[in-house]
């Protein structure tokens, strides 16, 4: 489906913004809007896709180092870098030394242009979900998909630090390299487990950026249930099948699994592990304890959580 089909079929006209055709007001949260994706000048592209380079070797990127790789002269890359600037999409910094670096939306931007170039999306849709490391949005592919953003080290760096075990780079810039990391590693689980586990299916990736099909339900913790058990033994069994191939999901619970009428499915993997993982009893003892306290709270279901450990592991 072309970006005019989508928009001018009416049916999903009014919530999708067009990457390339459309304007719409602009939104101050991140990503940038698809008017901004849409309307960057090549130049300012340019600039973009050199401050990523740069950035592998620079925290701020010194102005003659971008003159020099982008071949743009002095008054062209001012005039260019401040428009960058106007619309958020890099910052400036004067100390040590002055620089350009990216900002989550410059490098969400670039994420969208590669997934438009490869024609993975043609729309940017409205925000479906914000969770603590990243923001999710619906989109238009073939049909309706999601991009999630991952944004780790937007808000608790140094937790997140303590936490995993990404942060061994010396990358002049971690939260590109944590975000991206956890965008790959979210993607590696989802291609491993898509077709066997009711995960959401991968599309494509660009950096911090993953494309996946649509989950036509809500979230567990949102809905009440008539009959909480077939959705619970489906679950354990998804989770039995997911430790069949290797994987513990290691941020198991109500929260990341979507359900409707018919099935339920898992969400949110960047942080699975191997089941040679030092601490994958712990873990996997953990996602079984959550889920299990949600049903026989919410539910009263007077679940074991040894028998539904036995379950899993066999
Ligand atoms: N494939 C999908 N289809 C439909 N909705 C989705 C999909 N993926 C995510 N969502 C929605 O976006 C929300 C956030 O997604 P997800 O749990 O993957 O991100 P998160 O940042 O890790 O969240 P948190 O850190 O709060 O667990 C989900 O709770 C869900 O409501
Ligand atoms: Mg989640």
């Amino acid at each position: 489906m072309g970006f005019e089909d989508a928009l001018s079929s009416g049916r999903q006209g009014s919530r999708y913004h067009d990457i390339f055709h459309l304007s719409n007001p602009i939104i101050s949260t991140m990503p940038p809007s698809a008017d901004i994706v849409r309307d960057l000048h090549k130049y300012e592209y340019t600039i973009l896709y050199a401050i990523e380079r740069l950035m592998k070797r620079y925290r701020w990127v010194p102005f003659d180092d971008l003159k020099r790789i982008t071949r743009l002269s002095k008054n062209e890359l001012e005039y260019r870098l401040g428009e960058l600037m106007e619309k958020d999409l890099i910052s400036y910094n004067a100390v040590p030394y002055p620089g350009y670096g990216l900002v989550f939306a410059g490098y969400d931007c670039l994420a969208l242009h590669t997934l438009a170039g490869r024609k993975t999306i043609s729309a940017l849709g409205s925000l479906i979900g914000v969770g603590k490391e990243s923001e999710v949005y619906e989109a238009l592919g073939l049909g309706v998909i999601v991009l999630k953003f991952h944004r780790v080290g937007q808000h608790s760096f140094q937790s997140v630090r303590l936490k995993r075990d990404y942060m061994t780079d010396n990358s002049h810039c971690p939260w590109i390299f944590a975000s991206t990391l956890s965008a790959e590693q979210e993607y590696e689980a989802l291609l491993r487990l898509t077709g066997k586990v009711r995960v959401p299916v991968p599309i494509d990736r660009s950096r911090n950026t993953i494309a996946i099909s649509y989950i036509p339900g809500v979230n567990l913790n949102q809905c009440t249930l008539a009959d909480p058990r077939p959705v619970y033994e489906e679950l354990i069994s998804e989770m039995q099948k997911t430790y069949s191939m290797g994987i513990i999901h290691a941020d198991f619970s109500e929260y990341n699994v979507m359900v409707n009428e018919d099935h339920c499915w898992i969400i949110d993997w960047p942080q699975w592990v191997e089941c040679s993982h030092p601490n994958a009893d712990e873990l996997l003892r953990r996602d079984i304890e959550t889920i299990v306290t949600f049903f026989n709270r919410k539910y009263r279901m007077g679940i074991n959580p040894d028998d539904a450990l036995s379950a899993i592991t066999g």
